[in-house]
C-alpha cells in the first residue's frame, strides 16, 4: 500500500459511476461558493473519506489488526494560498456555516498553532492536521513554513459523531491540504497516516490509528487489512464471490456519540484500561523494562503479547500460532485478572509496583479520565477475543470461492456470526454499545441479516450489517417501521434516506487540481 496520495483532475477517479452526478453538483457548488467567499478561485481540493469498520473494534489502540473500508462520504477542503506579507493567517469556513462558524487564526513564525483541547471546536480538527503536516514539512526541510496565507472552504458529508470517522476524514484532508499548500504535490501515504494518527489526538481524544489508515490507504472496491505492529501496514482485501454478493448496510442510530465530550468516561477511559491491563499482565508475568510502543499511552496489550511469547521462546508469526497465542492469553487473563468488579488505582499501583501519584501522572494526566475502578479483566478479554475474530474473518474472506449455493451460504453465515459475536462482546464485555444500537442489530437479524454490530467507537453512532441482497429491503423496512418511526416520529424523508446506506468500499484520500479546469 506504499506510495503517494493520488493526484487527479477527474472525479471519475474518486467516485463510483452512480455517485458522479450528485458529486459533480456538490463540487461545482463548493468551488463557486469558494470564489464568492474569498474573491478568488480555489487552486486545489484535498479530499479524504470516512470509513466503516467491518471488524476489529476497539483493538487498534492495543495494536491489533483491524478490517475497515472507506465509504463514499468524505470531507472536501477547497484551498487557495498566497504569500503572507505580514502575519500568516488561515481563514476557514464551512458550507454548513450554521453548525460550523467561520474562523480565522494566525500562525506562529515556525508555522505552529495553539489548540485548546478543552474546547469542542470544529477548527481544532483542522489545526491538528496543520500541526502534524507542519512537523512533517520541517522534517523534509521544506521552505516557506509559516509564510503563507491559506483560505479554506470545507464541505463534509460524513455524519459528525456518527461512527464513520468524520474526524479522521477531516484531519487527513487538513494535513494533506497543508502539505499541498506548501508545494508538496507528492505526499507519501504512510507518512500522512502516521502524522494524522498522532496529530488527531491533539483534539483531546486518545484514539488509535484505524480511521486515518482507512481514510488514506483505501482503494475502491476493496476492504483493508490494517496492522500496527511492528509498524503501520495496510493491504487491500478482495471480497469473495458468493452467490448473493456480500452487501454491507450501514444504519445510523442517530444517538450522537460525541467522543470529545464523553472521552473521560468512555473512549479515553477504555484506552487507559487496556494500557493498565497490559502493564499489570506484564508485571505479573515478570516482564520488565519493556520499551515504549506506538500505542497512545506507550504500552499495549499487543506488546505484552509479543514480549510474553518471546520470553517463552516462540518464533515466527504463523497465523495458526498467533491464534493459539491469543487463546492462551484469554486463559492468562482468566487466571490472573479475576476481579469482575474492577481494580482500584491503589490495587493497580501495587500490582505494577508504582505509586498512585505516578500512575495518575503517567496514564491519566494528558487525557484525564473519571473512574474509581478500572475493568482490566473485561477489557483485556474483549481485546484478545476480538483479535481472534479478526483472524477468523480474514480466513473466511480468503477462503476458496464457494462452488455452490450451500457453501456460499455457509461462508456468509460464518462472517455474520463473527459480526454478531463482536456485537455481544462490545455490549457486554467492553460496554461500548447502547440500547438503540442493540435494537438496530436485533431488528436486522430478525429481518434476515447474517450479522449485525456497532461500528466505530460506539456509545451511539453507527451500525453495520451483513445482509443478503434479497433481504436488504426487508431489513430497511423493519428499521423504518420499528426503529426510526418509533424513536424519531418527526423525521423527514430526506433524513430517513440518509439514515441507511448500502455501502460500497470507496477510494482513499486524493488531491484534486482545480487550476486550469473549465468544468468538473
Ligand atoms: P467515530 O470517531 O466514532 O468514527 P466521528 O469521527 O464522526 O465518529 P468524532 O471523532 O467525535 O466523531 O468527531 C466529530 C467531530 O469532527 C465534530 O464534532 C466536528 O468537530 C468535526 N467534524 C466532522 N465533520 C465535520 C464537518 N463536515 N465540518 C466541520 N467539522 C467536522
Ligand atoms: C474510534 C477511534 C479508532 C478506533 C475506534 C474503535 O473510531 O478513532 O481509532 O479505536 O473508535 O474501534
Ligand atoms: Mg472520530
Amino acid at each position: 500500500m506504499a506510495g503517494n496520495v493520488p493526484v487527479t483532475q477527474s472525479l471519475d477517479d474518486i467516485y463510483p459511476q452512480d455517485a458522479l452526478d450528485i458529486q459533480r453538483k456538490r463540487w461545482s457548488k463548493l468551488l463557486s461558493s469558494f470564489k464568492d467567499a474569498y474573491g478568488r478561485p480555489a487552486e486545489f481540493v484535498s479530499r479524504s473519506p470516512g470509513r466503516v469498520n467491518l471488524i476489529g473494534e476497539h483493538i487498534d489502540y492495543s495494536l491489533y489488526e483491524v478490517i475497515p473500508m472507506a465509504v463514499t462520504a468524505d470531507v472536501l477542503l477547497a484551498v487557495a494560498v498566497s504569500p503572507a506579507n505580514g502575519t500568516p493567517t488561515v481563514r476557514i469556513a464551512n458550507v454548513q456555516s450554521d453548525k460550523f462558524a467561520t474562523r480565522s487564526f494566525t500562525l506562529a513564525q515556525d508555522g505552529g498553532v495553539d489548540i485548546d483541547a478543552k474546547s469542542h471546536e470544529w477548527t481544532n480538527y483542522f489545526k491538528s492536521g496543520l500541526r502534524g503536516a507542519t512537523e512533517l514539512l520541517k522534517k523534509h526541510a521544506v521552505k516557506g513554513i509559516g509564510q503563507l496565507n491559506i483560505d479554506i472552504l470545507a464541505d463534509g458529508t460524513v455524519p459528525a459523531g456518527g461512527g464513520l470517522s468524520s474526524s479522521a476524514a477531516f484531519v487527513c484532508a487538513s494535513a494533506l491540504a497543508v502539505m499541498r499548500a506548501h508545494g508538496q504535490e507528492t505526499v507519501d501515504k504512510k507518512e500522512l497516516v502516521e502524522l494524522a494518527v498522532v496529530s488527531e489526538r491533539a483534539v483531546g481524544v486518545n484514539s488509535g490509528g484505524m480511521d486515518q489508515a482507512a481514510s488514506v490507504f483505501s482503494q475502491r472496491g476493496s476492504a483493508l487489512y490494517v496492522g500496527f505492529q511492528p509498524e503501520l501496514s495496510a493491504r487491500t482485501i478482495e471480497f469473495p464471490q458468493t452467490h448473493t454478493p456480500l452487501t454491507f448496510v450501514i444504519a445510523q442510530s442517530f444517538v450522537a456519540a460525541d467522543k470529545h465530550v464523553t472521552a473521560p468516561v468512555c473512549y479515553n477511559l477504555r484506552v487507559v484500561e487496556c494500557t493498565l491491563a497490559a502493564r499489570v499482565l506484564a508485571s505479573i508475568c515478570g516482564l520488565k523494562d519493556l520499551p515504549d510502543d506506538s500505542s497512545p499511552l506507550g504500552f499495549s496489550l499487543r506488546s505484552f503479547h509479543d514480549s510474553y511469547f518471546k520470553k517463552k521462546g516462540a518464533v515466527g508469526d504463523d497465523v495458526k500460532d498467533f491464534r493459539s497465542q491469543l487463546d492462551q492469553l484469554v486463559h492468562i487473563v482468566d487466571n490472573y485478572l479475576p476481579q469482575e468488579e474492577g481494580y482500584t488505582r491503589q490495587q493497580i499501583s501495587d500490582l505494577i509496583g508504582t505509586s498512585v501519584d505516578e500512575l495518575e501522572k503517567r496514564y491519566m494526566t494528558k487525557f484525564p479520565v473519571r473512574a474509581d475502578t478500572f475493568k482490566l479483566r473485561q477489557r483485556a478479554m474483549h481485546v484478545f477475543g476480538e483479535a481472534v475474530r479478526v483472524l477468523k474473518f480474514m480466513d473466511l474472506l480468503q477462503s476458496p470461492t464457494p462452488s455452490n449455493e450451500q457453501e456460499s451460504e455457509e461462508l456468509l453465515k460464518g462472517l455474520g456470526g463473527l459480526l454478531n459475536d463482536t456485537q455481544e462482546s462490545c455490549r457486554d464485555v467492553y460496554e461500548c454499545s447502547c440500547p438503540e444500537l442493540d435494537e438496530l442489530c436485533k431488528l436486522a437479524r430478525s429481518a434476515g441479516a447474517y450479522g449485525s454490530r456497532l461500528t466505530g467507537a460506539g456509545w451511539g453512532g453507527c451500525s453495520v450489517h451483513l445482509v443478503p441482497q434479497a433481504k436488504v429491503e426487508a431489513v430497511k423496512k423493519a428499521w423504518e417501521e420499528k426503529y426510526y418511526k418509533k424513536h424519531f416520529p418527526d423525521m423527514d424523508a430526506e433524513k430517513l434516506q440518509d439514515a441507511i446506506v448500502v455501502s460500497k468500499p470507496g477510494s482513499g484520500s486524493t488531491l484534486f487540481q482545480v487550476a486550469g479546469r473549465e468544468s468538473l
